[in-house]
């Protein structure tokens, strides 16, 4: 047992109050220093610095990946092709700090968007309701995400029209699902009684596409510009997250810039041996060498981060999931399938096959020290949540030895503890940073660009011949070269039912 403890104080890092267990990741110091001497052969260091340098890392796109700048809130110039972008950053803090003042009696807000347009307010609106001492400003937060009508109906439903404001969301403003929820709500406005003028004030748009916005209806003054060397999924930084200033107010969203800014120095300056977003990629990657790993599991224990693995979904299996590197060759290892949902749940979910499946799935256990709410049984409860997750991380590195197989634990199954000393807006934006830059620090050592998508392009293209001929109606489409013949009997099946 001294051993162990020992191995715990010699594998605990940590950055701005936040600490990272890895001692049941198994790895020992020859191997730690192996690990630290590839990343270092990989040039790390240079691709850390090149992205906070405004370099075009993303190479397929010829364009920095700068999401950073978003949340640089000392302001220091930050140059993309010689032009400092802290000016336009810091305009848009001072219209979303604006807009806070002026939307007094507004009760609801439908922010429409998808994906990286999506997730991450989300996620922020969810996690933060739950922070004792962050008063909400009363408006409801609808996210409009599906084209399923079923969110859309929902939403309506409970909205009251003369008292909406609807925010577009969209880097590209093309996306289908968006524009067409777009239009149905500005329809549902127009038939709720409100008058042209009054449905252009409610229309607001977040885009890197300003002329789209304003075709489609957006007055110039609503429009929140976000830029191209943001990526969709790396947004919640900009206009994007602007929701968690509306809701709750400017203050809060700056605190979660905070945060997000104190990781990225962190992660700027630390030494890769305790730089926590490194020695969290670093480990992953070991256990991929190891074990050839298909998954990766993320466990917040607490109900508040319930959305978190779904973000942490996009954001690395977006950016990693490829089968090639940045020069087109192919990759011997990229993005493990990533899921995971809020502990003590997932326990009476998926954990038999964590413990006892015949795949290794390396898990993050991620605790917050103090109890989220302010209830007399918080106490009693959150120790409980907290046992729960130190005792499923013991079992699977430890496994247990049995007369009956049945009965009998491997072990040997990794895990990190994160921990954080509180759930608040800055330690959620420090979070998200960590794992966004151990998302980039993974696709430079698999020499992958994280910051494209190609691969999501494909299945929309092919939605539009299928979308056509589901209009059609017919029962008797056969195969043709955008339709093959299992598609093609499917579509018939449809339209026979319909
Ligand atoms: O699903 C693909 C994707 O392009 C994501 O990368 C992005 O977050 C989402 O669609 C929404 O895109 P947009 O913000 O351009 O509407």
């Amino acid at each position: 047992m001294s051993e162990q403890v020992q191995l715990a104080n010699q594998s605990t890092h940590s950055a701005l109050n936040m600490v990272l267990d890895t001692a049941y990741q198994g790895i020992d110091a020859v191997n730690w220093k192996k690990l630290f001497a590839s990343a270092r052969q990989g040039h790390l260091e240079q691709f850390i610095a090149d992205m906070f340098a405004g370099k075009h890392i993303n190479n397929s796109e010829d364009r920095p990946a700068l999401h950073s700048a978003l949340r640089n809130l000392s302001k220091t110039p930050v140059m993309i092709d010689g032009k400092d972008v802290m000016p336009a950053v810091s305009e848009v803090w001072h219209r979303i700090d604006a807009l806070c003042n002026k939307w007094i009696g507004v009760t609801d807000v439908i922010h429409i968007g998808i994906g990286g347009s999506d997730f991450g307010p989300r996620l922020a609106i969810e996690a933060l309701a739950h922070v004792p001492g962050i008063e909400s400003r009363g408006m409801r937060m609808h996210f409009l995400a599906n084209i399923d009508t079923a969110e859309l109906a929902r939403i309506l439903a409970r909205a009251q029209a003369h008292s909406t404001r609807v925010i577009v969301v969209s880097k590209s403003f093309t996306t289908l699902e968006t524009s067409m929820n777009a239009k149905a709500v500005v329809a549902w406005l127009k038939d709720s009684g409100c008058s042209a003028s009054q449905v252009t004030d409610s229309l607001y748009a977040v885009t890197a596409n300003l002329t789209a916005a304003k075709d489609f209806g957006v007055n110039e003054n609503n429009i929140f510009p976000f830029w191209d060397w943001v990526g969709g999924r790396y947004s919640v930084w900009s206009a994007v997250g602007m929701p968690i200033a509306l809701q709750y107010d400017f203050e809060t969203f700056k605190q979660f810039l905070a945060g997000a800014e104190a990781m990225d120095l962190h992660f700027k300056n630390a030494p890769l041996e305790e730089n926590l977003p490194v020695i969290m990629a670093l480990a992953l990657l070991h256990q991929q060498e190891k074990h050839d790993i298909k998954a990766y599991a993320a466990i917040p224990y607490a109900d508040a981060l319930d959305w978190f693995p779904k973000w942490l979904q996009q954001l690395d299996m977006e950016s990693n999931g490829k089968s090639v590197d940045r020069d087109g060759k192919p990759v011997k290892h990229s993005s493990p399938v990533v899921f995971g949902s809020a502990g003590s749940n997932a326990q009476h979910s998926y954990f038999q096959l964590f413990h006892q499946g015949t795949e290794i799935i390396p898990i993050d256990f991620i605790a917050v020290l103090e109890p989220m709410s302010d209830r007399p049984e918080a106490v009693a409860h959150h120790r409980i949540l907290l046992s729960n997750c130190l005792a499923q991380a013991q079992a699977l590195a430890n496994g247990k030895t049995a007369a009956n197989p049945n009965d009998i634990y491997p072990g040997k199954r990794p895990s990190n503890l994160l921990l954080l000393p509180k759930l608040n807006a800055f330690y959620l934006g420090a979070l998200l940073a960590l794992y966004e830059n151990r998302t980039a620090t993974l696709g430079a050592l698999w020499n992958i660009n994280s910051f494209d998508q190609p691969g999501v392009e494909y299945g929309k293209v092919l939605a539009k011949p299928i979308e056509k001929a589901l209009a059609s109606h017919q029962k008797d489409i056969t195969a043709s070269a955008d339709i093959d013949a299992v598609t093609a009997a499917r579509i018939n099946l449809l339209n026979s039912n319909n």
